[in-house]
């Protein structure tokens, strides 16, 4: 598959390690929880490496003055949770971004005919200028929720190259069409699996996020 975007998986062993925790079928829902909250604070934390808008200035020590980086508090930016599924990385992204924003998207996908409705949304009618947002999607699968969630955010003014989206497990079907329409995007995902069975899931995936992490 040759993808125009650009899809990181980060090579880094506790993420590895959280990933195969909330893969295991055994797991229970109150570690899987800890899992997704893991792999939301460690996937945040590389999708925002080259991210975060910072200022240069410099600093007072007790025995000098020296250059000094900080997070630029006047650039707005949003974490954006795809409920449910997305809640469990909620926390986790948190940590790394605590003046963020969240603005909570419900998407249900139909089980028959795979297609995503919105019963949720607390999105502003416009975003400020240069809004950075990071949207929280654990399972980039048949695409039709993650198109939808891009659609609704950059109709109200974000530019997708300031969107970066953080998922457990991506598949090629999403993954294509996210390619074709937004060249400009990041994704940050602790791996990339084969394919989708007839019901639309990943496979092996993780089975549904959702049901896990709330223990439906
Ligand atoms: N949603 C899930 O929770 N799991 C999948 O495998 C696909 C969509």
């Amino acid at each position: 598959m040759s993808l125009q975007l650009r899809v990181y998986v980060p090579e880094h062993p506790l993420i590895k390690h959280w990933l195969a925790v909330a893969r295991d079928a055994n797991t229970p829902t109150v570690l899987f929880k800890t899992a997704m909250s893991e792999l939301g604070r460690w996937l945040t934390y590389e999708a925002t490496r080259n991210w975060l808008p910072t200022i240069e200035t410099t600093v007072q020590t007790p025995l000098s003055t020296c250059d000094a980086t900080f997070i630029n508090p006047e650039v707005p930016m949003g974490v954006i949770p795809i409920l449910r599924a997305g809640l469990a990385l909620l926390d986790g992204a948190q940590n790394i971004l605590p003046v963020a924003s969240t603005y909570h998207l419900g998407l249900s996908r139909n089980e028959s005919t795979l297609e995503a409705s919105c019963y949720l949304n607390n999105l502003p009618d416009r975003f400020p200028p240069q809004t950075k947002i990071l949207i929280l999607e654990p399972m980039l699968a048949t695409g039709g929720s993650i198109m939808m969630a891009m659609k609704e955010i950059t109709s109200r003014g974000v530019d997708p190259a300031e969107i970066r989206i953080v998922s457990v497990v991506a598949s090629p079907p999403a993954l294509r069409q996210l390619s074709e329409n937004y060249q400009d995007l990041q994704i940050y995902s602790a791996i990339i699996d084969e394919g989708l069975n007839s019901k639309g899931y990943i496979v092996p995936g993780l089975g549904d996020a959702g049901d896990r992490a709330f223990g439906t």
